[in-house]
C-alpha cells in the first residue's frame, strides 16, 4: 500500500478545512495519509512516503503561508526523486488576481526542483471554501485512482 503524506500551513482555518476533505477523498481512494500542521512537520520526514500532498494559502503579495517559509526553505536541501506530489489551495482572486494562489505554484516548482513528479493538476480554490469541500474531496479521489492506475 503506498502512503501519503499530506502536509497543509494554513492561517484562519481554510486550508485545514480542505485538507480534511482533502484527506476524506483519499481515504475513500484507499490511500493511507498522515495528516500534519507544517508547524509540526519536518522536511526529512518526507523521505518515508511515496506521495507528498501540500497544502497551503497564498499571504502578502503572492508568498506563502507563514508557517510554510522555512519548510519550503529546507526543502531546497533535499531529493525527491521518485516521489509522486500534488499541491492546492485557497486564494482570493477578487482582491488578488494577480497572485491568486501563487502559494500552490511556488510549492509545486520547489517539488519539482526536488526531483518529485506532479501527477495531478493542481486544485486552487477561490474564496469562500465551505462550499468547495466536495471539489476537494473529489480531487482526494482522484490523487488515489491516478495511484491505483499506477
Ligand atoms: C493580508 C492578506 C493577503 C492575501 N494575499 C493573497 C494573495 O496574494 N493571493 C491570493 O490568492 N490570496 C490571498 N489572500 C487570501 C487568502 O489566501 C485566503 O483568505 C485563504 O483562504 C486563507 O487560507 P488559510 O486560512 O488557510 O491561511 C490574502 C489574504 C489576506 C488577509
Amino acid at each position: 500500500m503506498v502512503k501519503a503524506i499530506l502536509i497543509y500551513g494554513s492561517t484562519i482555518g481554510n486550508t485545514e478545512t480542505l485538507s480534511k476533505s482533502v484527506e476524506e477523498g483519499l481515504k475513500i481512494s484507499d490511500v493511507e495519509v498522515a495528516v500534519k500542521n507544517v508547524e509540526t512537520a519536518s522536511v526529512d520526514e518526507l523521505k518515508d512516503y511515496d506521495v507528498i500532498i501540500l497544502g497551503c494559502s497564498t499571504w502578502g503579495e503572492g508568498e506563502l503561508q507563514d508557517d510554510f517559509v522555512s519548510f519550503e526553505e529546507e526543502m531546497e536541501k533535499i531529493s525527491l526523486n521518485g516521489k509522486k506530489a500534488a499541491v492546492f489551495g485557497p486564494g482570493d482572486s477578487e482582491t488578488y488576481p494577480d497572485t491568486f494562489c501563487d502559494a500552490v505554484d511556488i510549492l509545486e516548482k520547489r517539488l519539482r526542483n526536488c526531483g518529485a513528479e506532479i501527477i495531478v493538476d493542481s486544485l486552487k480554490v477561490d474564496g469562500d471554501v465551505d462550499p468547495k469541500c466536495e471539489e476537494a474531496k473529489n480531487w482526494g479521489k482522484k490523487i488515489g485512482e491516478i495511484l491505483k492506475n499506477g
